[in-house]
């Protein structure tokens, strides 16, 4: 299992990806189309949304499990746009029982955070949080669910009737049509029928075939609807226990759970930060990372390396190991600070407070490492890279809790320095 540590956009496309040749299965078991995951290969660069990585890899089964949320008119934008530059997706799997992004849930998400102001979360905008919200109050719309039309027909008054008060009285908006909706989504279902399986069943028949199933987080761990920094989280769980839910598979069929971990830290979206930089590193880090948002465009909020996230990443997800990405941004600068704990109210604490307040509050206890100013882009094997640059790594394994096994110096697939046999 791969999965991000931090808060989003650690690099989880490019290591899929990079993992995909190897593997039978990709599988994608929660967040919807509110992910972007750049994956580039040779000179060409693709940007995927609500499909599992793995689908460059011809090898490789893609799965939408049934943790999933997913909005068809994406999904059929993707799949065409990938077609169209000659990517076979026959293959791909989407579970019967992942619910539907419906066009009044994005709608939802749009006013609800108009109407936060202030206190708005910094959605994507892409209708994931009322998706999700339909699901656990049990209105919500499955894949299955569009082969039956009358089912869906009472599904989705069932969904509007309440929602539709909230539209017309709270918002002012104007009421949805139930007969739209169902039309529009019926059109889906026979474009997508040829896709819709029990993925469970193919991935546990799978699993006892000795194949080697891959399971791809959307997100972060930070960004966790449980163990992230709520409420300026996404509506799923991205953590590991997330994939055993998310696809149907127990946790004693699940052999490694790899962090991805970017070398600093960014953000999208609102909520606390402690080692945001709101100077000209931050911008540099901005600019040489390339850390504008793959779905909204929007500018990520950059800051140094935070070991107390790694730690705790390490700790709710159980990580064996971690893949460290865009090392490579960070040659140039003399001394790199890295957050090594946290001071609260003038304490020093070293593990991330459980109290949201106290989390607000938290200032970073930086330790300062030496930097380098050689090109790694090239580096093939950790002895190619420069001394301090070989102890920055060494540094943030020791401090993280698990071993650094990739290391990532470029965004291309070959720009990744193997260790300890990642592949
Ligand atoms: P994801 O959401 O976790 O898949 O990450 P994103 O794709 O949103 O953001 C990661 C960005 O960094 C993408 O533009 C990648 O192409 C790029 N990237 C990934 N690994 C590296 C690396 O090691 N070095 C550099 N410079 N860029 C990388
Ligand atoms: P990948 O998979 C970074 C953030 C949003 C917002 C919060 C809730 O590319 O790492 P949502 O639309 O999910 O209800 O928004 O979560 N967010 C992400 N940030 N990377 C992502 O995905 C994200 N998906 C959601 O910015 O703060
Ligand atoms: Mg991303």
């Amino acid at each position: 299992m791969l999965l991000g540590a931090q808060w989003g956009d650690e690099g989880k496309g490019k290591a899929t990806d990079l993992l995909g040749g190897s593997v039978d299965y990709v599988v994608r078991y929660q967040g919807g189309n509110n992910a972007g995951h750049t994956v580039v290969v040779g000179d060409q660069k693709y940007a995927l949304h609500l499909l599992p990585s793995g689908i460059l890899s011809p090898g490789c089964t893609p799965v939408i499990g049934n943790g999933v949320v997913v909005d068809p008119s994406v999904l059929f934008s993707e799949l065409n746009g990938l077609n169209e530059r000659g990517v076979d997706t026959s293959k791909l799997l989407i579970s019967g029982n992942a619910h539907i992004i419906t066009p009044y849930n994005v709608t939802v998400d749009k006013v609800t955070e108009r109407f936060l102001g202030k206190r708005k979360i910094g959605t994507t905008g892409r209708g994931i949080g009322p998706t999700y919200a339909d699901k656990i109050n049990r209105v919500g719309i499955r894949v299955q669910d569009l082969y039956d039309e009358s089912i869906l027909t009472q599904k989705v008054e069932a969904a509007l009737d309440v929602k539709n008060q909230i539209l017309t009285k709270l918002y002012n908006r104007r009421a949805i049509a139930v007969d739209q909706v169902v039309e529009e989504l019926l059109a889906y279902a026979d474009k997508l029928a040829p896709y819709v399986a029990d993925t469970v069943l193919v991935l546990n028949q799978a699993l006892e075939n000795d194949k080697v199933v891959l399971f791809e987080g959307g997100q972060g761990t930070l960004l966790d609807i449980d163990h992230g920094t709520y409420p300026f989280v996404t509506s799923s769980n991205p953590t590991a226990g997330g994939a055993c839910t998310g696809a149907g598979v127990g946790p004693t069929k699940i052999s490694r759970v790899i962090g991805i971990l970017k070398a600093y830290t960014t953000r999208v979206g609102s909520g606390p930060f402690p080692t945001e930089l709101f100077d000209e590193d931050g911008e540099a880090l901005r600019r040489i990372g390339g850390e504008r948002g793959v779905t909204t465009g929007r500018d990520r909020r950059c800051g140094w390396f935070d070991a107390v996230i790694a730690r705790y990443a390490t700790r709710v997800n159980g990580l064996t190991d971690f893949f460290l990405t865009k090392l490579d941004v960070l040659t140039g600068w003399e001394q790199i600070p890295v957050c090594v704990a946290y001071e609260i109210d003038g304490k020093r604490v070293e593990e991330l407070p459980y109290s949201q307040s106290d989390f607000h509050h938290a200032k970073p206890v930086y330790e300062m490492l030496p930097g380098w100013s050689e090109d790694i882009s090239k580096a093939k094997s950790f002895s190619d890279l420069p001394k301090n640059a070989q102890d920055y790594v060494k540094a943030l394994e020791e401090m993280s809790g698990a071993p650094i096994s990739a290391i990532g110096v470029g965004p291309g697939r070959d720009e990744t320095i193997e260790i300890n046999s990642f592949l």
